[in-house]
């Protein structure tokens, strides 16, 4: 297949290229507007002949409508995908997220093109500590920030466009991805790297918020399999039975970075914090055979934390703005 990737030179999109140049004879055009979270870098050294790159809005409906007409499958991840930066300024996260997507699903319909949606377990809301039961397929929708109010409409949409227009679509929901080239605003790459800079990580509140850790190779290879075996119409959710508490996963960091585990300190709290996500991924499992190969997260932090001290050349240019936005936002 000729695939169109969008956001495929952000965090997971570049994971997912890789993994399509890896494990099958597809070929990939990416569609990346090349925001502040979007690199060229991450996609260095994969080969021209089966790689391309177009810097270019996913809500440019001309631009979107020749490149998906000249594809057989769109996947879509580009978003803005940060939670903390949709409360500062939401207007980026409808223009991306909601009519960014609704111009890709109108060029798919025209086409008849094959469509897979990326989204995330945060369309659900969160879930007591002790609540037994974990998201599955038939959870109602309950987002809680602009962020997931804008993917949990993205979906709707997607779904709309299955039942009213026919698309020939199938929409994934995540879990938090961890693992090489992820922007340091995030969590796990934020503390990684001031712990490299020699400055305390930063724990929002108590940190007793749990999210449900997977690596984002084992997210691409669900995604490959999803889009290949995948039923159209159908949702899977996506993830490896890796929940943590915030506070757990920041001593792990110190304590591999030769730290003391109380190292750290805590900042004001996030506004409306979603207090624990988790995913019972048995449809996936069990209707498409898909399962995690990175069973243990401690050893998959310790080489993404490595992977950050060996490519400094790639996140240091995204630091200082990073964390100018933590300061004004009293999170620093
Ligand atoms: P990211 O912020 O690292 O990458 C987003 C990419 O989209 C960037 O390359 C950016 O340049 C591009 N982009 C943004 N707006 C665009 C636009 N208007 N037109 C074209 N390109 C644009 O995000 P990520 O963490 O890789 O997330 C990718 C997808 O996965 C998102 O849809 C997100 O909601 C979803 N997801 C993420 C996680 C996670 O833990 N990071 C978990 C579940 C689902
Ligand atoms: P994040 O990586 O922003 O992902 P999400 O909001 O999509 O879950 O944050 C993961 C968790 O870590 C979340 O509970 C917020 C918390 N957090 C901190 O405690 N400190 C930080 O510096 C950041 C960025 C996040």
């Amino acid at each position: 297949m000729r695939l169109l990737v969008t956001g495929g030179a952000g965090f997971i999109g570049s994971n997912f290229v890789r993994h399509v140049l890896d494990a099958s004879e597809h070929t990939v055009t990416v569609l990346d507007a090349l925001t502040y979270a979007g690199n060229r870098a991450s996609l260095d050294g994969l080969p021209a002949e089966r790689c391309s790159l177009v810097v270019g809005n996913i809500a440019d409906a001309p631009l979107v409508d020749r490149l998906t007409g000249d594809h057989d499958a769109v996947v879509h991840f580009a978003a803005e995908s940060h939670n903390d930066n949709s409360l500062h300024d939401p207007r980026p996260f409808l223009d991306t997220n909601i009519i960014g997507t609704y111009t890709l699903i109108e060029a798919a319909r025209r086409h008849g093109t094959r469509f897979h949606h990326i989204s995330t377990d945060e369309v659900y809301g969160d879930l007591e500590l002790d609540d037994p039961h974990r998201f599955t397929e038939q959870t109602p929708y309950n987002p809680s920030s602009p962020y997931s109010s804008t993917k949990a409409g993205s979906d709707l949409l997607v779904r709309a466009w299955v039942r009213s227009f026919g698309l020939k679509a199938t929409i994934s929901n995540c879990s938090n991805n961890y693992g090489p080239y992820q922007h340091v605003e995030k969590f796990i790459p934020r503390q990684i790297t001031n712990v490299l800079d020699g400055v305390r990580p930063k724990l929002y509140g108590a940190g007793r918020n749990v999210r449900d850790w997977i690596h984002a190779n084992d997210h691409s290879r669900a995604v490959l399999t999803i889009l290949e075996q995948g039923v159209i119409g159908e949702t899977y959710l996506i993830g490896a039975d890796g929940e943590e508490d915030n506070r757990t996963v920041v001593e792990t960091i110190l304590t591999l970075m030769g730290r003391p585990a109380d190292a750290y300190d805590h900042v004001q709290d996030r506004a409306g914090h979603d207090l624990r996500y988790a995913i019972d991924s048995t449809k996936l499992r069990t209707e498409l055979g898909w399962r995690p190969r990175y069973a243990d997260f401690r050893s998959g932090l310790a080489a993404t934390i490595d992977w950050y001290r060996e490519h400094e050349d790639w996140w240091r240019p995204q630091k200082a703005a990073a964390e100018a936005r933590y300061r004004e936002q009293g999170q620093a």
